[in-house]
């Protein structure tokens, strides 16, 4: 019922998205989707000292909408941003050089209204983020996919060989794609790490062909400790890159909350100051800046490994639960880091189906269909968020879609040791 008899319909613009639905609030009982992070992993104790410190040092700043910190955001934590990109990614940059941003897809956002225009051509890795298919759908571009690989290591990414083949491709018609699109460390949805070897190479042929590269390091603090308990990983290609054509992005919304929007951008200026004027929102909240600016200083690196050693628990939990109940019929590789895992299954499931079908059931995943472009056997595929239940939801409900999948399309066919029907 509506208690309104006022028509909106004929008023709208054309070519809006597909409208938006209500919605309680409620994830599904078994929520395999989406980068959420673990309850229990907020550190709300420490968020509450940090807000509390933030505003009594800088509170009465919120007065005006930059505060004392201009377009680019609260500086204290544009200087955290400097030092913990040095010292984790070999980045050399200035706070001058970090647009904060409403978390990292604002970033993506700004950096495509940048660049991309209706026709242009952008590359990108053959399973990748839904948020950036979804905007190269919306965006009228033509998207060029690169396929993957992954190493036993944990190693790999997006393949060289492919991706030479297709800047030559665009050359020989006189195509300049507007960027190649990767996430090096802890790619979604592969949880691979690129190598220092391969970042150098895709380094070379960008500038050989002379397209930017655009890095994507939302996961990158999530990678777990070596036996020394020390974090290994290569350098940013942003750091790699003396030519200076990468655009970096970043996010607080992996190692501390999503729902706080906070992300980041890094560029040179003549490359940030586009973005600035673009940015037109009158800036991202403040408060979320300050909070986390406090919080960061202090507990940043502490916090991070004590999230990592919780994510990791649940990924053995998922791990023993997929070997348990679909045996051989998933396939996947044990990731180095990350929030999500990538399983393949026998070729008679179609995973879009049994998405569905496990929707119904309270069971969420990522079908592979969704989360990649024109890639071999997307439909084997789905993706698995760890982060968010507890080990025993993860359990039940690796059981529970296991005896689905089973029903649905034979496979597995022994479950936790019963053979099925
Ligand atoms: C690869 C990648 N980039 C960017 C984002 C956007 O994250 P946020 O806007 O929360 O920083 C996500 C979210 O899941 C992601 O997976």
């Amino acid at each position: 019922m509506t208690d309104t008899s006022f028509n909106f319909t004929p008023l709208l613009a054309p070519n809006l998205p597909a409208p938006g639905f209500k919605w309680g609030g409620q994830y599904p009982p078994y929520n395999f989707t989406g980068g959420h992070n673990a309850p229990e992993e907020v550190p709300v104790d420490d968020l509450i000292a940090a807000a509390t410190r933030a505003l009594t040092k800088d509170g009465v700043t919120l007065s005006t909408y930059f505060q004392a910190s201009g377009f680019l955001g609260y500086l204290p934590l544009r200087e955290f941003l400097v030092r913990k990109l040095k010292a984790s990614a070999g980045m050399e940059c200035t706070a001058d050089e970090i647009l904060l941003t409403s978390g990292s897809l604002q970033g993506i956002d700004l950096v495509n209204q940048i660049l991309l225009e209706p026709g242009d051509t952008v590359i990108f890795e053959e399973a990748t983020y839904a948020g950036c298919l979804s905007r190269y759908a919306s965006a009228g571009v033509t998207p060029i996919s690169i396929p993957l690989d992954t190493n036993s290591d944990g190693t790999g990414g997006m393949r060289m060989d492919k991706l030479e083949e297709a800047l030559i491709a665009c050359a020989q018609k006189g195509v300049r794609p507007k960027y190649i699109y990767v996430i090096p460390t802890v790619q979604n949805p592969t949880a691979t790490i690129m190598s220092e070897a391969r970042r150098r190479e895709l380094i070379d042929l960008a500038a050989k062909y002379g397209v930017p590269i655009f890095e994507d390091e939302c996961y990158s603090d999530l990678i777990w400790p070596n036996d020394n308990n020390e974090v290994e990983r290569p350098p940013a290609i942003y750091a790699m890159d003396k030519s200076r054509s990468t655009i970096h992005i970043g996010s607080f919304s992996k190692s501390i909350a999503p729902a706080l929007r906070v992300g980041y951008v890094v560029a040179d200026w003549e490359v940030l100051a586009q973005m600035v004027g673009c940015k037109s929102d009158a800036g991202s909240p403040a408060l979320d800046q300050m909070v986390l600016a406090e919080y960061c200083s202090e507990h940043f690196d502490a916090h991070v490994t004590k999230l990592n050693t919780a994510f990791k628990k649940r990924l053995d939990a998922l791990v023993a639960a997929l070997e348990e109940n679909f045996g051989t019929a998933a396939e996947f590789t044990v990731p180095p880091g990350g929030m999500f895992l990538w399983i393949k299954l026998p070729a008679e499931v179609d995973t879009s189906v049994l998405a569905a079908k496990a929707m119904a059931a309270g069971i969420s995943i990522n079908a592979g269909a969704d989360w990649s472009y024109e890639m071999e056997d997307a439909s084997r595929y789905f993706r698995v968020c760890y982060a968010n239940p507890s080990t025993q939801v993860i359990r039940e409900g690796i059981a529970k879609l296991a005896e689905i999948c089973s029903k649905e399309f034979g496979v597995p066919t022994r479950i936790a040791n019963v053979e099925s029907e």
